[in-house]
């Protein structure tokens, strides 16, 4: 067998869709299989081109925002070259298994008109980066089940295999309508962002702002934020000093923060939440999280 070349094009606000595609390049890895992670917004901001012609297959992952894709990489998956029925996985991660299904179909629609050939379509559950936090033993126990899901999706794409998940009429409408309302709460999250007294100007949050979003004033030397924001709340956690707020919108940020890797690190988290008998809201994870059909 050639050895194969893949490329994964990712988008990872908070972390969770960066984890999944290292998971998947490891996995390639260990079928002699050599794959690439390049994040969107590099290319957006022209510090890494689009070479499609150099891979056998292609991967696109992002998170769910809203039922749908984040902003940022819609504008991605328009900027891309046409391909020559290039074929390509492709997987979101997702706070909840509810929007398992095709939700985002606006992102294959793009990726199909443009002949890459997507052949292949999963959702890996991570903790939410959203409203709620996740209590430490189900961001380990989800993470562990990305791993093994993973293990397998590398071996569905390299023998070819397709994996489309269904789009009813009811998704679709439901992922096109959220997704709008989002893009524009996106806009005006980040307009509501300020900093607090706590700022000590570091400027963590401009360098690693994926929109250029986040700037210095020139004159009163203050963070400010523009309307560009695809509301991934990177900077909200990556901030040392906790300083990043939002006049109005606060009920999105989680309360103490989050990150993902000193939970998964951490040897004292064994990854063991929800179980056959787990009532409430995380009976459904259950299925997901053991293949339960
Ligand atoms: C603005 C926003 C909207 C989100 N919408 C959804 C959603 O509709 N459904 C869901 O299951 N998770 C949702 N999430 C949670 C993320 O999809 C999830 O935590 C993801 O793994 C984060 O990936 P990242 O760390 O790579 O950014 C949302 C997160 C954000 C920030």
């Amino acid at each position: 067998m050639n050895l194969k070349k893949i490329c994964i094009y990712y988008f990872s606000g908070t972390g969770n869709t960066e984890l999944v595609s290292q998971l998947f390049c490891t996995e390639f890895a260990k079928h002699a299989v050599q794959a690439k992670m390049i994040a969107v917004e590099d290319v957006l901001k022209g510090k890494s081109s689009i070479s499609i012609k150099n891979y056998d297959i292609i991967g696109f992952g992002h998170p769910v925002h809203a039922f749908g894709a984040p902003k940022i990489y819609l504008e991605f998956i328009k900027s891309l070259p046409p391909a020559d029925n290039t074929p390509s996985f492709y997987f979101r991660t997702s706070g909840d298994p509810l929007c398992n299904g095709g939700a985002t179909s606006m992102v294959r629609k793009i990726l199909q008109r443009k002949k890459y050939n997507v052949f292949h379509e999963s959702l890996l559950v991570m903790p939410s980066n959203v409203v709620v936090q996740y209590e430490d033993e189900l961001v380990k126990q989800l993470f562990n089940a990305a791993k093994r899901k993973i293990s397998k999706i590398v071996k569905e794409v390299l023998r070819k295999e397709s994996h489309l998940q269904k789009n009813s009429l009811i998704l679709r409408i439901i992922s096109y309508l959220f997704n709008k309302a989002e893009t524009l709460g996106a806009k005006y999250f980040g307009r509501y962002l300020y900093v607090t007294e706590s700022c000590d100007q570091c400027n963590l949050c401009i360098r690693k702002c994926p929109t250029g979003n986040i700037y210095e004033d020139s004159e009163s030397r203050k963070i400010k934020f523009e309307k560009k924001c695809t509301f991934c709340l990177r900077c909200v956690y990556i901030c040392p000093n906790n300083s990043i707020k939002n006049k109005y919108m606060n009920l999105f940020i989680i309360k103490n923060g989050y990150n993902i890797r000193k939970v998964i690190e951490n040897p004292g988290v064994r990854g063991i939440y929800v179980t056959e008998a787990t009532k409430g809201y995380f009976k459904h994870f259950y299925k997901y999280l053991y293949n339960v059909e």
